[in-house]
């Protein structure tokens, strides 16, 4: 099977998931695009979702999907959306489509995460992807020297030649060289830097569950 078929399958098992009458939360990605394509299947069957970035919602609306603001509603059910590496025990790095702090909102305001993933996800230990980490530019340079510390390489993420902007107006940093071996605490600490605004590890949001697709099938890895 090919990575874009692994995805369409890991898309289509995460409507198990979805509670019929409840809105669903929505993460962002080529994995939650599948899941998206999906979910017009169930439309008439759930109010409509909270998305986690400007991309998802108007694939979602494109489909006749309602999308509520997170203020509007209350806490979700279950939110569903992709990573860029997880490892055994749920953890995971996010933000690879740089919505990453939309994605840890939504996925805190949800009892259940639901990860859905081909197995090149898949690792022991996270840092493998480059950290994805959104900041104040201010902060940035200070940031880059905090990092470098910790034995990281951060670097400003480009699109067109410049700063690449998010949803909420910032920029990104992403950083090789680290290898994350204790999730919570690096969450905790990257999370006191002033001007961090989100740190792309999801330890403190990690998965409920994990549908790994793999070559012979959809592992749930609970
Ligand atoms: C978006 O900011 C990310 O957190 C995505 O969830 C992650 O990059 C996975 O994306 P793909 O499904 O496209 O691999």
């Amino acid at each position: 099977m090919t990575q874009d078929e692994l995805k369409t399958l890991v898309g289509r098992a995460a409507l198990d998931y979805v509670v019929a009458g409840e809105i669903v939360g929505v993460g962002t990605g080529s994995t939650v695009n599948k899941f998206i394509e999906a979910l017009a299947a169930m439309k008439d069957r759930i109010p409509g979702a909270v998305s986690s970035s400007v991309a998802s919602t108007e694939r979602l609306q494109a489909l006749g999907i309602r999308v509520f603001d997170a203020n509007e509603v209350g806490e979700l059910a279950v939110y569903i959306d992709g990573a860029d590496e997880i490892d055994g025990r749920g953890y995971m790095v996010k933000g690879g489509g740089a919505a990453l702090t939309r994605e840890k909102i939504v996925a805190a305001q949800s009892r259940r995460f639901v990860c859905i993933a081909d197995e090149s996800k898949r690792v022991d230990v996270l840092g493998r992807f480059p950290l994805p980490v959104e900041v104040i530019p201010m902060a940035t340079q200070r940031i880059v020297r905090q990092f470098r510390a910790l034995g990281g390489t951060a670097t400003v993420r480009l699109k067109d030649g410049k700063p690449l902007v998010t949803d909420n107006g910032q920029h990104i940093l992403d950083v090789t060289g680290l290898a994350i071996r204790e999730p919570l605490a690096f969450e905790s600490e990257v999370n006191q830097w002033p001007g961090v605004v989100t740190v792309g590890v999801f330890a403190h949001q990690k998965a409920s569950v994990c549908l790994l697709g793999t070559a012979s099938g959809v592992q749930t890895i609970a």
